[in-house]
């Protein structure tokens, strides 16, 4: 397996199977730092710096948090309105990561333009983690839902998989990626508009993913262990920022919803369903106290996996 130390983290397409449990054991290690609520030392002499050109929670404060949990240091900007790369110069990638890397030891950048975080790890002397790049991938994000099947389902092999949502979306290629090395049979439910491009159910084929598409979320619901949603009604993940403001925004149609009466009368009775967050209305709120629902589990392993990810990355896990 190859060493974690040093390594950019920007896709989960060249992640190999062993590497995905490294990356839990790893979690699973730090974990209780997390759960007794307390900071360690183990990055102290290490410093992260955030690069968010796009609006983020989670993504952004997950490393943050991971990062002070861990003992270590975190900089950075979460509007790059307020940098030379938001305003008249518009300071190229290059430019920019070349001042960074002088500020701290690893570098968390999400991006509205598909392959941004790879540019930055061109040019880049520290290792490069993807927040989040256009449509591309948001591979944390991803580990961070494997990593709660496995503690939700003591596997993630022979799991079958429903990922309902808009299909282009980022988090839809990381979820591709990574299930190519594992045992776990995947329908894809989107609206047509949103479907699979035929690039990437080529690479999917090519990887050896065994995945369908159907229209609607009750045509696959029973059969499915892991439920996983994203919104369909969302913003552009191509702009740097994409208002709501004084436009209209459509509900999300039943075949794109999951409802707790869905769940109680069609899913698994042990299926668990997953949200990275936000959402619109395709996860109503009374889903959220029903047994089903593990999307407040995926958040606390969210902060985990980061710890993992920055522990390895930093070179303190080796
Ligand atoms: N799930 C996710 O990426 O959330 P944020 O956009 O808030 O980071």
């Amino acid at each position: 397996m190859r060493s974690f130390a040093g390594r950019d983290i920007l896709s989960l397409k060249d992640f190999e199977r062993q590497e995905f449990f490294r990356v839990f054991d790893v979690a699973a290690e730090l974990e209780p730092i997390a759960v007794s609520r307390r900071n360690s030392d183990l990055l102290a002499e290490k410093t992260l710096v955030t690069a968010f050109y796009q609006p983020s929670t989670r993504t952004r404060l997950a490393h943050e948090a991971a990062m002070h949990r861990l003992g270590g240091h975190v900089t950075g900007f979460a509007d790059a309105k307020m940098t030379r790369a938001g305003d008249f110069y518009q300071e190229s990638i290059k430019d920019t990561v070349k001042m960074l890397e002088f500020y701290g030891d690893v570098i968390v950048m999400r991006h509205f333009t598909q392959g941004a975080p790879h540019e930055a790890a061109k040019w880049a002397s520290i290792p490069i983690i993807n927040g989040g790049d256009g449509w591309g991938e948001h591979p944390t994000q991803i580990l961070t839902d494997l990593y709660t099947v496995l503690k939700e389902k003591g596997t993630i092999d022979g799991l079958t998989w429903l990922a309902v949502g808009d299909m282009r979306m980022r988090t839809m290629h990381s979820l591709g990626y990574a299930l190519s090395q594992f045992d776990c049979p995947i329908t894809f439910v989107s609206p047509p508009d949103m479907a699979l491009t035929d690039e990437f159910k080529a690479e999917l084929k090519q990887f050896s993913v065994n995945f369908r598409e159907v229209e609607h979320v009750e045509q696959a619901i029973a059969e499915a262990d892991v439920i996983l949603v994203e919104p369909v009604v969302q913003p552009d993940y191509t702009k740097s920022r994409d208002e709501r403001a004084g436009k209209d925004v459509g509900l999300t149609p039943a075949n794109y919803k999951i409802t707790r009466e869905l769940l109680e009368n069609k899913a698994k009775s042990d299926a668990i369903l997953l949200h990275s967050l936000p959402r619109m209305d395709e996860v109503p709120t009374d889903v959220d106290i029903t047994r089903w629902s593990r999307y407040w589990q995926e958040a606390f392993n969210g902060v985990v996996i980061r710890m993992a990810l920055l522990a390895l990355v930093l070179g303190a896990m080796e």
